[in-house]
């Protein structure tokens, strides 16, 4: 893996207990589909970091293993100091609450008003929240970070596509993460509804201090919003700088991304 010079400098500056994620020589593959060969990567507190890939090149499948949904054959993924592989139902659900998750897509479910969209993750740990009229005020603080204090009654049928991007996003905040997990936050917006999410993820991250993984194949999306960017290329992590570093890259593999 080649590190640009200026972000291996930055990443020294950092201690251990400031690890958010640490994923260690991943490897998955279904049959004979070698998705992810050995792939590395760290994520400190606070950070926004990018991962890019091409279309069917391992990200989701990552992020899956990152939280758990999908079992790796090998190799090591801690979030928030723990090893996910090692953790019971249990410790899961409560690492979990600490992890809010943008999937691909917005993944709203159709037959629930919004308001029980975004109760949907506090539902699972009700241990925090026994008592849902105490959700209230969180759906309605979740609501306004994105602007839409006033939809909490509609169906998600009602919303357009840039407003259900919009609660995905405040239901992945709601129960306020240490850790956001972004898996193609624009995908399949318009060029203006996408640069609006974008603006609500940089909000997001300035008020509550997250941070946050985006996985994405946007590079306006990642010129924007990363502090540093990871490159997935042949199930690695092929190359990680600055936006402004992997911009200037000579390796053609590189330069495929930044192509218009
Ligand atoms: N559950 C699965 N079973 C079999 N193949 C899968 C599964 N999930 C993903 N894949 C394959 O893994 C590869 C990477 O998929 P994915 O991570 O979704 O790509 P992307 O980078 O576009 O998010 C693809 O070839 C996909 O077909
Ligand atoms: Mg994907």
């Amino acid at each position: 893996m080649v590190t640009a010079p200026k972000s291996r400098e930055a990443m020294k500056e950092r201690s251990q207990d400031e690890v958010v994620v640490n994923i260690q020589n991943l490897y998955k593959s279904f049959g004979d589909n070698h998705v992810l060969n050995g792939f590395n990567m760290v994520l400190y507190k606070g950070e926004n970091v990018v991962v890019m890939g091409k279309s069917g090149s391992g990200k989701s499948v990552m992020i899956k293993c990152l939280v758990g949904l999908m079992a790796p054959d090998s190799g090591r993924v801690e979030v928030l100091g723990k090893d996910i592989n090692g953790l019971d139902q249990i410790a899961l659900d409560q690492l979990r609450s600490d992890v809010g998750f943008l999937f691909q897509g917005s993944a709203l479910y159709d037959s629930m008003t919004v308001r029980e969209n975004l109760e949907f993750p506090m539902r699972r740990h009700r241990k925090k929240f026994a008592n849902l009229d105490d959700t209230l005020p969180l759906v309605k603080e979740a609501l306004e970070n994105v602007g839409l204090a006033h939809t909490m009654d509609l169906m998600p049928v009602e919303l357009s596509g840039g407003m259900k991007r919009r609660i995905a996003l405040a239901r992945a905040i709601i129960l306020k993460p240490k850790l956001i997990l972004y898996d193609e936050p624009t995908s399949g917006l318009d060029p203006i509804t996408a640069k609006e999410i974008i603006e609500l993820m940089r909000s997001i991250q300035k008020k509550y201090g997250t941070s946050a993984l985006i996985i994405t194949h946007d590079v306006d999306c990642a010129r924007v919003i990363s502090e540093r960017m990871i490159l997935l290329v042949d199930g690695i992590n092929y190359i990680e700088g600055t936006y402004a570093e992997l911009i200037k890259s000579e390796d053609p593999k590189v330069n495929a991304f930044f192509k218009k």
